[in-house]
């Protein structure tokens, strides 16, 4: 099955034979792992990955949605450069890390005051903690097939069945206060929080990991209402739809305001990066001149707002500001997702393709697709063999994973997975 893969990954397989001896299952990430193994990347550039073997990659993974304006884009390579000459790591307070902010503020309707981390799952844990801190309740809510990052209370009801522990090393303490809903079912969440005393609930817009579902507008503009009447903060985490969607994230596209946003990926133009935003009176719970212990919330980090990543993703942000590429980038993934389907539809194979704006994937089912069930139910295994079969002809999805689209994609690109999947449905349509 792998025969193909192989023959080209020569030297792919002797790194992973070597990287197993130091790396658990040779990776730095588990969701990196794939069978038989995964390839090691020698370089990338604009919307290409090139392997250690020399196969080429159009990447539609990149770097985990991140890349937004593709690999290495020269604007922000240059104001690197630049900043490497300055330092790379104060550890004090400088002038980027408010250029940063106010850029965020000034794009994002819900970011008046903001803290950066380091990564999106540092980003849901402070939130969380604020939300706590700032409604005086323990319990927090997140959704089926929503993940949030690795962080304990967050942890939870990401894949199906959702009854299972994610991991071993949750304790019972760290989950209890969790509760987990329905994705797009106002209702559901309603009889799941009735009786409860809710600090927030933590929703992606588009669910990313949980296959690319877009929240139900009236679902989202719902669950808002349902916060106010409740006194529960609603957390939006856009670490995939922020800076993507619209240049305002998600909460512009829907047209609905969290309480508190999360940021990642993108904000960071290539690096590492988390953030969480809100209101100043939400926000003012960080600020140990107005919030003494046990009152305030505390939230830091040592590489928090390095000036690398602070210049970085500002070039990025100031770039997608107007928001050209971005409906560029959108319009291309109403595209995809309608070609796709044809080309599935003309040979017979049943799949609902999901995602919106300017992510996609591809469900092996014939049933409509609505919440991370659904997604779980599908052909997972036609799911990766799909992916693995892209991979072999120079075409790269993380397999099962959500693709992403960059404004390096070219029009041969886009043909390639045009053409490679339609070789794919061909395939099935003849076994
Ligand atoms: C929606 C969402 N939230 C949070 C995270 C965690 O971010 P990080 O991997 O930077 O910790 C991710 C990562 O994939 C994500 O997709």
């Amino acid at each position: 099955m792998f025969e193909e893969y192989v023959s080209k990954t020569s030297k792919s397989k002797a790194l992973y034979e070597r990287a197993r001896k130091v790396l658990p299952a040779g990776v730095s990430y588990g969701i990196r792992y794939f069978e038989p193994y995964p390839f090691y990347t020698a370089k990338a550039n604009g919307s290409k990955l090139y392997d250690v073997d020399g196969n080429e990659y159009v990447d539609f993974w990149l770097g985990h949605t991140a890349l937004i304006l593709g690999h290495n884009p020269p604007a922000v390579v240059e104001a690197v450069k630049r900043q490497f000459e300055n330092g790379t790591h104060y550890g004090t307070c400088h002038e980027l890390e408010i250029a940063l902010a106010e850029q965020v503020a000034k794009m994002v309707s819900g970011a008046e005051m903001l803290r950066f981390s380091n990564s999106g799952t540092e980003a849901n844990m402070y939130a969380t903690r604020l939300a706590r801190a700032y409604t005086g309740r323990s319990k927090i809510a997140k959704f089926e097939g929503g993940w949030h990052g690795g962080y304990d209370a967050l942890h939870v009801g990401v894949h199906y069945p959702f009854n299972i522990p994610e991991s071993a090393g949750l304790t019972s303490g760290a989950l209890q206060d969790t509760i987990i809903l329905p994705f797009n079912d106002l209702e559901g969440v309603k009889e799941k929080v009735k009786n409860e005393e809710v600090a927030s609930i933590v929703i992606e817009p588009v669910l990313g990991a949980g296959g690319g579902i877009p929240a139900e507008k009236e679902f989202l503009k719902g669950l808002r209402e349902f916060s106010d009447e409740e006194g529960i903060l609603l957390i939006f985490d856009e670490v995939i739809t922020g800076f993507r969607l619209a240049p305002g994230g998600a909460q512009e596209y829907y047209g609905v305001t969290p309480d508190i946003t999360v940021f990642g990926k993108v904000l960071g133009g290539g690096f590492p990066i988390g953030a969480f935003c809100g209101p100043r009176k939400i926000m003012e719970r960080l600020d140990t001149r107005v919030y003494e212990r046990p009152h305030y919330s505390f939230h830091g980090g040592t590489f928090t707002a390095n000036p690398i990543t602070m210049t970085a993703g500002l070039t990025t942000l100031k770039i997608l500001e107007d928001g050209q590429l971005i409906n560029k980038l959108n319009r291309l993934g109403d595209k995809i997702r309608e070609q796709l389907r044809e080309i599935f539809e003309a040979n017979g194979v049943d799949v609902q393709i999901t995602g919106v704006g300017s992510l996609f994937n591809v469900q092996f089912t014939k049933e409509e697709v609505k919440n991370a069930n659904a997604v779980f139910k599908a052909d997972r295994k036609k799911l990766v063999d799909y992916h693995l079969k892209l991979i072999e002809n120079g075409v790269f999805f993380l397999p099962t994973h959500t693709g992403a689209l960059c404004t390096a994609h070219s029009k041969a690109d886009i043909e390639k997975l045009f053409s490679e999947t339609e070789k794919y449905a061909k395939q099935c349509k003849a076994a």
